[in-house]
């Protein structure tokens, strides 16, 4: 959480920084309305916490301006004895609570904390009606990723999101779209990896009528769809080398040419790309364009595995209990301090996606309206007995734990592929091709 405080009295300021800090909360502090202005532009906040009488631009204004730019955080005004009038005009300017000086800090930070979790309800409530996300994470890694997204998405920069799987790339691709210029523009999404390769380029790109035997009708393609707004490009390290190269063209001269056309047009869409696959390496091992990655990774924004940020769990964890309540209609309040305890000390290789599932399995197999230790299950997952201090590499992909599971079965049977394969419950024949596909010695 984090908190703005904004008063000209440099004592107000240092005493609330003082208890904000003592509940690890962040505070910054601003001594007039201008500076606030230049704090909010900067930093996401959590909540406002600004003095009604400033010399130069007052509480009120500041109030007023915020409420015009869109800054949605809950506001406390700080009044003197006496400012009722004024409190009431603060209130309708969209205050949330005012407080009347001399006042208690330590019941200030209890206000401000009760509005911004009401203020995070909310917010959750909203972004489930459009079908959109919330981006949920307080850890200092995360919170440094949402300086990024909020100081990046209104300008037009392409922004690459890297990642393990489940780390919640595309919900960061959405959060830009949202928090962008194009805001009210389209958000598409592509799976790179996901459609054929012959087919990649004219969805893309689109084509004329007559373009190729089959082409019986224009196509408008997905860089002109997005005009106007965001083209997610997702999984970008999967995209086949021929095409890497017209990518990167359209992204230098920000036109496109439909399959088959005579003329080109202009490309205004915003461009986020992500992948999972370490690009570096690929470009190392001439698999990407270098040419094309640098004018990707213009913006880098790198999502840490869940594993690293174990303070998020719990907010996470919640966030997951009321999205899927909505979803399946139940009242699922929490968890015990035990299966807390237990989702804390998982080392979740498969990252938010894995939390998001052992979650909804819990919820339908919990007994009451609290989730137990026992209801998550978490022996039933990929990298269960691993410790929690297990080191990143220790998380297991599905290609290595098959890869694993192989050799030892061949270790055990002294390598009988008959046996180990009897044993694996797969066929002598797959086997086989397993054993050459991961060059696994005998
Ligand atoms: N910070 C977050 N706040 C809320 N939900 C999240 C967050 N991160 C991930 N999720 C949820 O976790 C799931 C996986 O996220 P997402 O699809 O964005 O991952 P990804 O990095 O794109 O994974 P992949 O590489 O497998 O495509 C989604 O259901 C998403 O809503
Ligand atoms: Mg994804």
């Amino acid at each position: 959480m984090r908190v703005l405080i904004c008063d000209d009295e440099e004592n107000i300021r240092n005493l609330m920084k003082r208890f904000l800090s003592m509940e690890g909360i962040e505070a910054d502090a601003a001594e007039n309305g201008l500076s606030a202005q230049r704090y909010m532009r900067e930093n996401p906040y959590d909540a406002l916490l600004v003095d009604l009488r400033m010399p130069g631009m007052d509480g009120l204004s500041l109030l007023k301006w915020m409420r015009d730019e869109g800054f949605r955080m809950p506001a406390i005004m700080i009044s003197a004895h006496g400012d009722v009038s004024d409190a009431v005009a603060a209130l309708k300017q969209g205050a949330q609570d005012y407080i009347v000086k001399p006042f208690d800090p330590e019941e200030v930070v209890i206000r401000i904390k009760g509005l911004v979790e009401s203020q995070n309800l909310r917010n959750m409530v909203e972004s489930g009606k459009d079908g959109g996300s919330t981006f949920i994470g307080e850890s200092a890694e995360m919170a440094a990723i949402k300086r990024i997204i909020a100081k990046t998405a209104p300008s037009s920069a392409t922004v690459l999101i890297t990642g393990e799987s489940g780390t919640g790339k595309e919900v960061v691709a959405r959060e830009i779209h949202r928090l962008s210029s194009v805001s009210s523009g389209p958000f598409v999404a592509i799976n790179i990896g996901g459609v054929p390769e012959n087919l990649l380029e004219s969805e893309l790109f689109g084509y004329e009528k007559g373009a190729f035997t089959g082409a019986v009708q224009r196509k408008t393609g997905l860089f002109e769809l997005a005009a106007g707004g965001t083209l997610f490009l997702d999984e970008i390290g999967d995209m086949p080398p021929a095409l890497q190269v017209k990518i990167l063209r359209v992204l230098q001269e920000r036109k496109i040419t439909r399959l088959g056309g005579t003329s080109s047009m202009p490309i205004n869409a915003r461009i986020v790309a992500a992948t999972n696959k370490e690009l570096e390496k690929q470009v190392r091992e001439g698999k990407f364009r270098e040419d094309l990655f640098y004018r990707l990774n213009v913006v880098r924004i790198e999502l840490p595995p869940l594993r690293e940020r174990k303070s998020d769990i719990p907010l996470l964890a919640a966030y997951i209990i009321s999205k899927y309540n909505r979803i399946m209609g139940m009242r699922i309040s929490g968890f015990t301090p035990e299966a807390l305890e237990a989702l804390k000390g998982h080392s979740f290789c498969g990252n938010v996606r894995e939390l998001e599932n052992i979650i909804e399995r819990a919820m339908i197999f919990a007994d009451s309206d609290v989730i137990d230790a026992d209801d998550l299950d978490l022996r039933n997952t990929l990298d269960a007995g691993r410790s929690a201090a297990a080191p990143p590499s220790e998380c297991l992909t599905l290609r290595d734990a098959e890869r694993e599971a192989i050799i030892r079965s061949l270790h055990r049977w002294e390598g009988n592929r008959t046996r180990a394969a009897e044993e694996l419950g797969i066929s002598r024949r797959t086997l086989i091709t397993k054993i050459q596909e991961y060059g696994i010695e005998i």
